[in-house]
């Protein structure tokens, strides 16, 4: 009896804990899924590129001033989360991504008062700030470059990679700015050679030196306790690198991201960053790249290793290409990385930033007669899926492509220098010339088009790159009052997204997966349902839809949009409809 009793108080005992140790399991696992509230999962970003935003000040660059000027304009896009590109003290190499110094604001932009202005002018508007934070390099002007480059004992030298050239020549690294493609510029000062993934002004921190992560993680703290929202890294997982150099194998470089990304350490310096910075503040996280893998992209955004919040994956807006793109590739991309995120992990939606030409142009039609409904319509594909949704300022309004023919009309420094590497390699100019009109990144780096006069309302002088001839017809003025604009079809979408869960956090399910040029889904959370239907094409399409309940238009880009009444399996879409039911 006694033994039978001890054998029944060892199975409450094991009972008990395998109750308590899946109960803590399963409450733990729903405490990190997707699901689960954050306000940055409901944010809509806008992204500024402050150059080619607004000038007050008559230089042809935008400044702080002239976003503060636009604040109304930019509550008025129903967003709640501004990103802007980097506004540090920089010689513009690369359009500020080569930063002088963290703590101050670039001379073209403007002062730290009228950043000041600006963060307060967003928050009074219920607006938060993310910042760029540019710590994979430097300028070659940062007084960390100066000193490390003054002598080899000097302190500073170990916060960038160097190689003594006693060594012999370093294991080559491709470098995706430089005219000669070599990530390595020999410095005769100190007879050695630095290491620059990017342009040679733009020298890579050394990330293993802990003084130099100390260092950023004070910048990164200036700004949070100035009381910004945000921070995205950019380049951020090229930063930890094997300082071994080993050689890399033979055309590595057309993979470059395979060797370069994801670094043995990164993980460590995230967290670590996380611990410092991110934990201390309300803030959101976001790196540029998402490494190679789906396990590279959760590990960087599982809530349980605290690293950060939310991915920015390319493989989506990699898609695209001059001749076309495959709808059904398209599809594949964004529910394959929707599944992969559907129970953890979070995603950041977009189709253009200020890296890429025009999102119309590449992914929709901007031919007169499909621009104005093609913009809505990818528009409305990136506030309804699940992760949260990117804009890039003049989407909102449907700009194009510049598509600019003469090489003096562009700007883009690794454009400029790659042009200058064809001519050397004897490269056929005409295909570069081609390749660049439709996809160099000054494409979406044009003013922005405030009105139709003789420089968009952007300057009164000459802007810094062309401002697009297009102005004349596409532009906020000419779309302010009319209802039926890109704009204001733009407002009402923000609206949705802000008003109904489901958008946010409903869970995605892909309807009639083959067809060609319909893309079609649900997205469901807590009773309610959505069905989104977006036709790709240039012709009516079909989609193949089984409804079995009457479906409620909430939004279209169309003046009208077809019935969907229980029972009806197929709904004929025009040219690029866009179409949100509510089921
Ligand atoms: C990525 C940024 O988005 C891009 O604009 C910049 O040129 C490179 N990183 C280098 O900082």
């Amino acid at each position: 009896m006694v033994g039978n009793q001890k054998m029944k108080n060892r199975l409450v005992i094991l009972i008990t804990v395998i109750f308590v140790f899946t109960g803590t399991f399963s409450l733990k696992t729903f405490a990190q899924q997707s699901t689960e509230k954050k306000w940055w999962k409901e944010a809509v970003v806008y992204q500024i590129y402050p150059r080619s935003f607004k000038d007050t000040d008559g230089d042809g660059v935008g400044d702080l001033k002239g976003i503060i000027s636009k604040l109304d304009y930019i509550k008025s896009l129903g967003v709640n989360v501004v990103w802007i590109n980097p506004i540090y003290s920089s010689p513009n190499d690369d359009n500020g991504y080569d930063i002088s110094d963290y703590r101050n604001i670039m001379k073209d932009f403007g002062t730290m008062e009228d950043f000041d202005s600006l963060l307060k002018g967003l928050h009074g508007r219920g607006i938060k700030l993310v910042m760029d934070v540019v710590v994979n390099h430097s300028s070659d002007e940062h007084d960390w470059f100066k000193q490390s480059r003054s002598s080899r004992s000097n302190p500073y030298r170990n916060y960038y990679h160097w190689w003594n050239a006693e060594r012999g020549k370093p294991a080559p690294r491709y470098s995706l700015f430089d005219v000669n493609h070599d990530a390595w510029k020999y410095d005769t000062l100190t007879n050695a050679y630095y290491l620059h993934y990017f342009s040679r002004k733009q020298p890579d921190l050394n990330w293993e030196n802990p003084a130099l992560r100390q260092e950023v993680y004070n910048i990164m703290k200036f700004w949070a306790d100035k009381g910004i929202d945000g921070f995205r890294l950019d380049a951020f997982q090229f930063a930890s690198k094997d300082i071994s150099f080993p050689v890399f194998p033979e055309g590595y470089e057309k993979n470059f991201i395979k060797y370069y990304a994801m670094g043995p350490y990164l993980h460590d310096y995230l967290k670590e960053m996380n611990r410092e910075v991110f934990s201390k503040y309300d803030v959101m996280s976001v790196a540029e790249g998402a490494g190679n893998s789906f396990e590279d992209a959760h590990n960087l955004v599982d809530p349980d290793r605290n690293e950060l919040n939310m991915a920015y994956a390319f493989e989506g807006v990699d898609i695209a290409n001059p001749d076309g793109y495959s709808l059904l590739h398209f599809k594949e991309v964004f529910s394959r990385w929707d599944s992969a995120f559907a129970s953890k992990g979070w995603l950041s939606i977009f189709l253009a930033n200020h890296d890429q030409a025009r999102m119309v142009s590449r992914f929709g039609n901007d031919t007169p007669a499909f621009r104005d409904v093609s913009s809505k319509m990818l528009s409305t594909f990136i506030m309804t899926m699940r992760g949260t949704p990117y804009a890039y300022n003049g989407d909102e309004l449907g700009m194009t492509n510049a598509g600019f023919d003469k090489m003096e009309d562009y700007r883009d420094m690794p454009t400029l220098n790659e042009y200058q590497h064809q001519k050397n390699i004897g490269g056929d100019i005409q295909k570069f010339m081609q390749h660049i009109k439709f996809e160099c990144r000054d494409n979406g780096r044009t003013p922005f088009q405030w009105d139709n006069t003789i420089n968009a309302g952007f300057t009164n002088s000459t802007p810094w790159i062309k401002v697009n001839p297009n102005h004349e017809t596409i532009n906020a003025a000419a779309q302010e009052n009319d209802p039926f604009s890109c704009l204001n079809y733009f407002r009402s979408l923000t609206k949705l997204r802000n008003s109904i869960p489901a958008l946010v956090y409903g869970k995605y399910t892909l309807l009639d997966k083959s067809n060609l040029n319909v893309y079609a889904y649900t997205r469901e959370s807590e009773g309610q349902k959505m069905l989104i239907l977006l036709n790709f094409s240039s012709s009516n399409a079909q989609a193949d839809i089984q409804l079995t309940t009457n479906a409620k238009v909430l939004l279209s880009n169309y003046k009208d949009a077809p019935l969907a009444n229980k029972g009806k399996s197929i709904i004929t879409l025009r040219p690029y409809e866009a179409i949100i039911y509510r089921l």
